[in-house]
């Protein structure tokens, strides 16, 4: 049960396409290191997937291997609450509440709703564009303090936060007011192909992307073919505005390998980008490996991980449903008789 000293921490993946080593070096790896000091919840997002279309089966799997692999990133079922959201009614719930209290302005200037509606622009429903909002809903029920994101979620954050104090001013103190909380160099992991974007899941050039299922042989030869910028001085391998490139693998060997940027741009001091780029490929290699193993046998084990997502729901379940009742009342709807 949740330790009420503590302040409480939330976040989530969707389990769309492949999960990216964007995904882990801007969100998930930091989740782990968590768990001692908040009250951790972690939800794979699987209603937030419907917003694009999906093959049932597929979405299933992707469900499945992204619960496998929290745990195989350091989740531990134990010590944090580990759950699906669509096993948690709630999260639908309260999202028609905050729906009557959210602008349809404030959505259609969200940045990522214009982006995908640019690029499913034969199926702009209307959970696209209330997806942000169903994103607040994830975060308030838990009365979060801290989500752990990319910069690529601080805008729908944001709304999650004007959305809370809107709510508190107008029906007295609900929800915490949450905060971002940002990995300092991973929050924004780039494309190997194009240092201006940031490596998507959705990206069609394969080689702009790492998958935290690639195997070894994949991740050398993306990184080869990764982009630098031009540069023959001395130093070529160096953190810079004007190298945005060979920043984004350096962040990346940084992140990977637990070197400061500082310590790598010395141990790369004269070194050429081949000698660069295959040490960004074994330090990326000897992190997915064993998450790759673990993740493995995890889902190899069923039992396992459907005791650990029926623990995860019911906690979550149980303080959802306190935030939710609280929310009705306020709001001037009826408690069910029982
Ligand atoms: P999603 O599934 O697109 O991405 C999951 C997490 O990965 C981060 N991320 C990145 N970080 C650094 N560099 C990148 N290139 C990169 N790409 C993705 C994202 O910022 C995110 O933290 N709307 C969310 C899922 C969500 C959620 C929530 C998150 C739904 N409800 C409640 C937190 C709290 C999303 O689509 O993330």
């Amino acid at each position: 049960m949740a330790d009420e000293s503590k302040q409480t921490v939330f976040s989530g993946v969707q389990p769309t396409g492949k999960i990216t080593l964007g995904n882990y070096l801007g969100a998930i790896k930091n989740w782990g290191a968590l768990q001692q000091r908040y009250n951790c919840i972690y939800c794979v997002v699987d209603l937030h997937s419907l917003t694009v279309t999906q093959l049932p089966a597929e979405l299933r799997k992707n469900t499945l291997d992204l619960v496998a692999l929290y745990i195989a990133c350091g989740i531990d079922p134990q010590l944090s609450t580990l759950f699906i959201q669509s096993h948690v009614p709630q999260h639908a719930e309260l999202c028609w509440i905050l729906d009557t209290i959210c602008y349809v302005g404030e959505l259609s200037r969200m940045t990522q709703f214009k982006e995908k509606s640019r690029k499913h622009a034969d199926n702009i429903n209307a959970g696209l564009m209330n997806y942000p909002v169903l994103m607040a809903s994830d975060i308030l029920l838990y009365q979060t303090n801290l989500v752990p994101v990319g910069k690529d979620q601080v805008q729908h954050l944001e709304l999650a936060r004007n959305l809370a104090q809107r709510f508190n001013a107008r029906y007295s103190d609900t929800f915490a007011v949450p905060e971002a909380l940002l990995s300092k160099t991973g929050n924004s992991i780039k494309s190997l192909q194009d240092p201006s974007a940031k490596m998507s899941k959705s990206d069609p050039n394969d080689n702009a992307v790492i998958c935290l299922t690639d195997d070894a042989d994949t991740v050398v030869r993306k990184l080869r073919r990764a982009v630098t910028d031009s540069d023959s001085s001395f130093n070529c391998v160096r953190h810079a505005a004007d190298k945005p490139a060979v920043s984004n693998l350096l962040n990346i060997y940084s992140l990977t390998s637990g070197e400061t940027v500082a310590q790598a741009e010395k141990r790369f001091e004269g070194k050429g980008y081949g000698v660069f780029k295959q040490a960004v490929a074994d330090a990326v290699i000897a992190v997915l490996q064993p998450i790759q193993a673990r993740q493995k046998q995890l889902l190899a084990d069923k039992a396992y991980l459907e005791s650990v997502l029926k623990t995860g729901a019911d906690n979550a379940r149980y303080i959802a449903a306190k935030t939710l009742s609280k929310v009705y009342r306020k709001v001037g709807l009826i408690a069910p008789i029982r």
